[in-house]
């Protein structure tokens, strides 16, 4: 079954960011251990990344027409984008979002996610892990 994991802006350069908080994949790594874990799964994993909010709206939109279980990292986003909390909220199929760090560990402007509300869950914190995690609830959501 296929999979779409969106990630948003930033993410791409996990070689730069700060690796307290992000450990030490850089993306292509990160993308690689998604599309095996996904595949020890029964997963075909769909792995993209934006820095832009209307692609990541245009994926979601994509997904609800498609059926599609999701797995989101918003990054940046998850803290304040309206369109991308309506465009999750059109996905009926299991959307579940994902953070490296925790958020709530950070910065206050982190503690809101305006995307929770419309997931079937979060799993922040675990680094490239919270991935393998989500993959591993949305196996159970579906069986
Ligand atoms: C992030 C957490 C966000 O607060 C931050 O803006 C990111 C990445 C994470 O995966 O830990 O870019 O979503």
């Amino acid at each position: 079954m296929k999979v779409l994991v969106l990630n948003g802006p930033n993410l791409a350069r996990l070689d730069i960011r700060d690796s307290k908080y992000y450990g030490d994949l850089n993306w292509e790594q990160l993308k690689e251990l998604i599309a095996d874990g996904a595949r020890n799964l029964g997963f075909d994993a769909d792995i993209r990344q934006s820095d832009d909010e209307a692609t990541i709206v245009g994926w979601l939109h994509e997904a609800a027409d498609q059926n599609l279980p999701v797995i989101i990292n918003p990054a940046a986003f998850t803290h304040y984008s309206i369109a991308i909390h309506d465009a999750a909220e059109m996905v009926k199929s299991p959307l579940i979002e994902v953070h490296l760090s925790n958020p709530m560990s950070r910065e206050e402007f982190r503690h809101t996610s305006v995307i929770s509300g419309v997931a079937n869950g979060t799993i922040a914190g675990f680094g490239p892990n919270s991935y393998i995690l989500a993959l591993n609830a949305l196996k159970s959501l579906i069986s």
